[in-house]
């Protein structure tokens, strides 16, 4: 019999298609994963999954006795509670690479959006209020070119950032990491910076770190206060890296500028969220990786991780390879 597989929220067709040559697979988007039974009794027999942002805990874990891996759609895998994988001998594993140039151009769209207010002026000019107010001061935007970005996670979207910056816009910039990325400083002029000092000294602050414990809440009251009353935040790594009413609270005092956001902390974003209703807030909904080419790279990417661990040969892309030599 062909092994029992789940597909949650994203998989693109054309994989799934393949992976149904092989498997028995079963697609699951949004679904309670606490109670719905449907999914609950296909986890029970499920060997691998494949998808974006399974919530995955030790209660999740405790009713897959036949799970070998999960195969995130992402890069980030916060999702995955690695501790209990690894005591259960279950291997997960994520997609880096594929996605790191369409990231880095989301965020720098999102950041130039933000900087030179194009949606609220394109809705401006769509409303119809371009032929009744003439442009004013209170229209202008901010420069890009020639400022100084602050880059929170210097990893492989960090750098694809700073090359669009230090290429494209002669950016002065800085970042922060955990450790120095020499590479970085030699290729794009990027100068290390305590956190405090980046935010202090920078006119776009860009997150862009994985979210771990030691980066939940990393930007809070305290953190907006040191930024420039000029300085326009954006968040291109995970809404849970930054204390969303104390950015609510700066931007409504005037502590920041502006706010460029592609994550939030809850996702969807609830409609009565009052950064729905800032002009300075430009949103995005989680998009960073999705254009068609790389959604497909990604669930490719996976599916390949997904089918290595399933026949025995050791993934690609693991997030917790200290569980492979104890596998399931
Ligand atoms: C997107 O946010 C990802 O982690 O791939
Ligand atoms: C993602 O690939 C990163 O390391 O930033």
């Amino acid at each position: 019999m062909a092994k029992k597989i789940i597909a949650y929220n994203r998989v693109e067709k054309p994989v799934i298609e393949h992976l149904q040559q092989n498997y028995d697979v079963r697609f699951f988007k949004n679904v309670d994963t606490k109670r719905d039974q449907d999914f609950l009794s296909h986890l029970s027999e499920s060997e691998g999954i494949i998808g974006l942002e399974l919530p995955v805990d030790a209660d999740l874990l405790d009713n897959a006795p036949n799970l070998k891996i999960i195969s995130n759609v992402s890069v980030g895998y916060n999702n995955l509670d690695l501790a209990e994988m690894t005591k259960r001998g279950i291997v997960g594993t994520n997609t880096p690479g594929v996605l790191t140039d369409t990231v880095a151009d989301a965020v720098f769209g999102i950041l130039v959006a933000t900087a030179r207010r194009i949606p609220e002026l394109n809705q401006f000019v769509k409303n119809g209020e371009w032929q009744a107010e003439a442009i004013e001061n209170e229209h202008f935007g901010s420069n890009v070119h020639h400022k100084t970005l602050g880059i929170i996670g210097m990893g492989r979207i960090g750098k694809a950032i700073a090359q669009r910056a230090h290429f494209g816009f002669d950016m002065n910039i800085l970042y922060h990491t955990r450790s120095r990325k020499p590479d970085a400083e030699e290729a794009f002029n990027a100068d290390y910076r305590t956190l405090d000092e980046l935010l202090v000294a920078s006119d776009f602050v860009c997150m862009i770190t994985p979210l771990t414990p030691e980066t939940e809440g990393l930007i809070g009251k305290r953190e907006f206060q040191l930024m420039k009353d000029s300085a326009i935040f954006i968040n291109g790594s995970r809404g849970k890296t930054v204390v969303e009413q104390e950015l609510i609270d700066a931007l409504h005092k005037g502590e920041i500028k502006a706010a460029g956001l592609d994550v939030f902390e809850q996702e969807p974003i609830e409609g009565d969220n009052p950064l729905l209703s800032m002009n300075n807030v430009v949103t995005t909904p989680h998009i960073g990786s999705s254009t068609h080419e790389t959604e497909l790279k990604m669930s490719e990417l996976a599916a390949e991780n997904l089918e290595a661990g399933l026949s025995g040969e050791k993934p690609a892309n693991l997030v917790n390879p200290e569980a492979w030599t104890s596998r399931r």
